[in-house]
């Protein structure tokens, strides 16, 4: 970096989420005042996430719940507008509010993430409005036993997967679920009339929550129609902060 550089910087702005960020405009006014006190800072703009509304099961909900966000974000600009700055960039919105967020007038970007990868979790959500994903995350777990009748026995527990925000689903195989995950092992229940899964044979699982899952992985393998097309290196391994 040139020593002379100037880092543009974001001030988090807490629209509704209560984690990070200034609570209100007085705050975020000082904050401001100190960046402008830095020669080395240039105020960029606003962060305005509301991770709470992204998990709103109805659509409804999520829609009342990104308006609120959007207006208390809109309160902020106006307030740094009003004490003579620009505000350039107001970033916020999650793949559950991103449908409203783009035509709130007041983001001028949105941050979804986990739509690339649209985990169990999110597949609760009610997806009746403009926007709607598919799963492309899944964990190939190996059935390890069938030792018992009307459940088998695979080999992804809690250590292959986030369970936080609820157990793995079964891909397109009917009749299986994934009943509690152990250390190493995943119980999976068979329903009568359905047939068990051999040994050996490979389910695919969604993961409840794919941020956390992720970085349980070395590589991510792609693969289109059953044929491995890529092998990405998963940069984020083992990063636990
Ligand atoms: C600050 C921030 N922005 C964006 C995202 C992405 O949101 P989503 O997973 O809802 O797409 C997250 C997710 O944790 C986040 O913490």
């Amino acid at each position: 970096m040139q020593a002379d550089a100037r880092l543009q910087v974001l001030i988090e702005a807490d629209v509704g989420q209560g984690r990070c960020g200034v609570a209100d405009a007085d705050a975020c006014l000082r904050l401001l005042d100190a960046i402008s006190g830095c020669d080395r800072l240039a105020f960029a703009g606003l962060q305005a996430y509301q991770g709470g509304v992204q998990h709103e099961r109805s659509h409804a909900a999520r829609r009342d719940g990104a308006a609120r966000a959007a207006e208390r974000a809109a309160v902020f600009v106006l307030a740094i507008e009003h004490a003579g700055q620009a505000c350039p960039i107001v970033t916020g919105g999650g793949t559950g509010s991103a449908e409203f967020d783009l035509h709130s007038g007041v983001y001028t970007e949105v941050q979804p993430g986990s739509y690339v990868f649209m985990d169990a979790d999110y597949g609760s959500n009610d997806w009746s409005g403009a926007l709607r994903f598919e799963h492309s995350l899944f964990i190939a777990a190996g059935v390890m036993s069938r030792a018992r009748p009307g459940r088998v026995v695979v080999d992804a527990g809690l250590k292959s997967v986030a369970v936080d925000s609820g157990l793995p689903r079964v891909f397109g195989r009917e009749g299986l679920v994934y009943l509690q995950a152990n250390d190493e092992h995943g119980i999976v229940s068979v329903d009568a009339g359905t047939a068990a899964p051999e040994l050996a044979d490979m389910l695919m699982l969604v993961p409840g929550h794919c941020d956390p899952t992720l970085n349980l992985y070395d590589e991510l393998i792609g693969f289109r129609d059953g044929v491995v097309e890529a092998v990405w290196p998963v940069a984020a391994r083992g990063m636990s902060r």
